[in-house]
C-alpha cells in the first residue's frame, strides 16, 4: 500500500486557510466629553503629582504625563489604555500598597487621594467621570493633599 492518504491530508492541512492574526484594535479616538474630563480632573492630578519625573524635564520609565498625547502613548508598557483597565500599567502602579517598592507616585512623594484613584480608575474603564467623585478628586489636587 502506498502511504497516499497520509500525504494528502498533509497537503490539505498545508494549504487550509490559517485563522487570520488579530490585529491590535485601533484605539477609539477620546469623545469630547472624554476630553473634557481629562482635562479637567485627569491632566490637574498628573501636573501636581508625576509631571515632575514624568514630563519635559524628566523622562523617567520612559513615560511622559504632560499632555493627553503622551499620555495615551505610555512608556515602556501599555500606561494608560481606555477601556481596558487591565492592561494599564498605570492604574496598577497608582493602586499599590505604599508600601510597594514600585507605587507611584514613589513612596518619599505625596501619595494620590483615594478620590484622585477613583477618577483616574473611572476614566481609564471609560467611563464618565461621576459629577460627586469629579468634584472632590479636582477638590484634593487643588488642596496639594
Ligand atoms: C520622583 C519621581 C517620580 C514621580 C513624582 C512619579 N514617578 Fe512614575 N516613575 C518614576 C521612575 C524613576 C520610573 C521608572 C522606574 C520604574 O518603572 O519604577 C517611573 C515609572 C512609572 C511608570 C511605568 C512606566 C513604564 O511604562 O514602565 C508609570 C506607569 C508611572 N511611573 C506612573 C506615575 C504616575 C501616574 C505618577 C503620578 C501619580 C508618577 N509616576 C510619579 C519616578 C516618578
Amino acid at each position: 500500500m502506498r502511504p497516499l492518504l497520509p500525504l494528502l491530508l498533509a497537503a490539505c492541512a498545508f494549504a487550509a486557510p490559517t485563522a487570520p492574526k488579530k490585529k491590535p484594535e485601533p484605539a477609539k479616538p477620546l469623545t469630547p466629553a472624554q476630553k473634557a474630563d481629562y482635562a479637567k480632573v485627569i491632566q490637574p492630578i498628573f501636573d501636581a503629582h508625576c509631571v515632575s519625573c514624568h514630563g519635559p524635564k524628566k523622562e523617567k520609565g520612559k513615560l511622559r504625563l504632560d499632555t493627553l498625547e503622551a499620555t495615551l502613548k505610555g512608556g515602556k508598557n501599555p500606561t494608560f489604555v481606555i477601556g481596558k483597565p487591565n492592561s494599564s500599567m498605570l492604574l496598577a502602579r497608582v493602586f499599590l500598597d505604599r508600601t510597594a517598592g514600585d507605587v507611584m507616585p514613589p513612596k518619599a512623594e505625596k501619595p494620590l487621594t483615594e478620590k484622585q484613584k477613583e477618577a483616574i480608575y473611572a476614566f481609564i474603564e471609560g467611563q464618565p467621570i461621576p459629577d460627586e467623585l469629579a468634584k472632590a478628586a479636582v477638590a484634593d489636587t487643588k488642596a496639594k493633599k
